[in-house]
């Protein structure tokens, strides 16, 4: 059977990419990007794969469950890789009620659909949903998330996408969907919209703005290149178990104040400033309420049941990364134009 796969969120910083692995490793597959186009969808993202014949666009949001059984009918979809989402924690905090629709209700109504549309041949499609590390909650100095950690989610953001993996799991109990599910670390790259660390503190370098650390910086996350997590995503699609979850990460732990000192050296070099310069910039200021102290993921399920493991080291995907937006300054004026601004305002005002 061909196949015909949504991926919702395509126009997002992972979802461009899975998007773009898709559309150009897989020409015989149909590939659907479904995606509401929020602040975080922009469809520069993927200017490169939007001429292919094997690549269609949609615009439509998951809270509206007959506009996505549209799409179900219009391209007869064969499997779901949902990615869709409200994504940055900062924001859950200002208004949870926005992750509560798009990250439980949305992730809901496109179980709905699959379940309704797929009911006479359930074992001849899957539902692939993409999530986070921070289901988990937090860890002390040592230790790491497996996939059997218990879900002890901080945020709104976090319990958003904990209770939007449950229903996944519940519909797969309950209804007999075939489900696979993926968490992973925090991702870095091109095309990340710069309210996230490594793009924001890119983006402020560059215009010599000061370099916002919460807290005490000494919060630790595990990075991982985000090609690298459209490959995990790829194989997890392709060879992993049905009903199985995935811990997907970079045995990449930074401390934050380690990475901005990282990346400020790094952009002085490539921007030909003064050693030091940048660092200056540095900036402590108040701390996230419910900060997570420090992210780790075990990936050994990934790396030896299907074989999966990160292809390049930090050093290279951060230079990568920065080279990226020095060479795309376009998208990221397009991108910190207009309501930008307003959200940096309010999100930096009282900090
Ligand atoms: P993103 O914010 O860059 O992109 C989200 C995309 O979803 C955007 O294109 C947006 O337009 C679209 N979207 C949002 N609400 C929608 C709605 N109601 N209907 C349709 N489309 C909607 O997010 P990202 O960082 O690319 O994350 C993608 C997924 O991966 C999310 O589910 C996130 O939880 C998960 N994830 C992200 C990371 C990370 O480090 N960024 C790590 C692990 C897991
Ligand atoms: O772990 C996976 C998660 O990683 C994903 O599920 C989320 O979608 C993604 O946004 C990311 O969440 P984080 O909260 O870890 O990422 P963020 O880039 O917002 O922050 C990374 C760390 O840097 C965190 O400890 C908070 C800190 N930080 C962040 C910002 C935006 C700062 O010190 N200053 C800042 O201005």
């Amino acid at each position: 059977m061909i196949k015909r796969i949504l991926i919702t969120g395509g126009a997002g910083f992972i979802g461009s990419h899975v998007v773009r692995l898709f559309v150009t490793k897989y020409p015989e597959y149909q590939i659907i990007n479904l995606d509401a186009l929020t602040y975080a969808g922009n469809l520069e993202n993927l200017k490169d794969v939007e001429k292919f014949n094997n690549y269609f666009f949609e615009r439509v949001n998951i809270l509206d469950a007959d506009a996505i059984a549209n799409v179900f009918d219009k391209h007869s979809i064969t499997d779901v890789i949902h990615l869709a989402a409200e994504s940055h924690v900062d924001r859950s905090i200002l208004s949870p009620l926005d992750f509560v629709y798009t990250n439980i209700i949305g992730t809901v109504n496109l179980l709905n659909v699959a379940k309704t549309k797929w009911a006479n041949n359930l074992s001849n499609h899957t539902f692939y949903h993409v999530s986070t590390d921070e289901v988990y909650g937090a860890l002390g100095d040592t230790g790491f998330f497996t996939e059997t950690t218990s879900y002890q989610p901080n945020s709104p953001y976090s319990a958003s996408k904990a209770s939007s993996d449950h229903f996944v799991r519940a519909y797969a109990e309950t209804y007999h969907l075939q489900t696979k599910i993926s968490n992973c670390s925090n991702n870095y790259g091109p095309n990340h919209f710069p309210e996230k660390l490594i793009p924001l503190f890119i983006n402020n370098i560059i215009a010599k703005k000061p370099l916002p650390v919460y807290g005490d910086g000494k919060y630790t996350r595990d990075w991982l290149f985000v090609k690298d997590h459209s490959v995990a995503i790829d194989t997890v699609f392709h060879k992993g178990a049905i009903n199985e979850t995935y811990n997907i990460g970079g045995f990449n732990e930074w401390k934050n104040i380690d990475l901005v000192k990282l990346l400020c050296k790094l952009m002085d070099e490539k921007l030909g400033r003064q050693t030091g310069e940048s660092e200056q910039l540095i900036t402590y200021v108040k701390d996230r309420p419910g900060h997570d102290r420090r992210y780790a993921i075990d990936a050994t399920k990934i790396n030896t049941e299907l074989g999966w493991k990160p292809s390049v080291t930090f050093e290279e995907g951060l230079s990568l990364t920065i080279d990226w937006y020095l060479q795309n300054t376009e998208w990221l004026q397009h991108v910190t134009s207009g309501s930008y601004q307003n959200y940096y305002n309010e999100m930096y005002a009282n900090r």
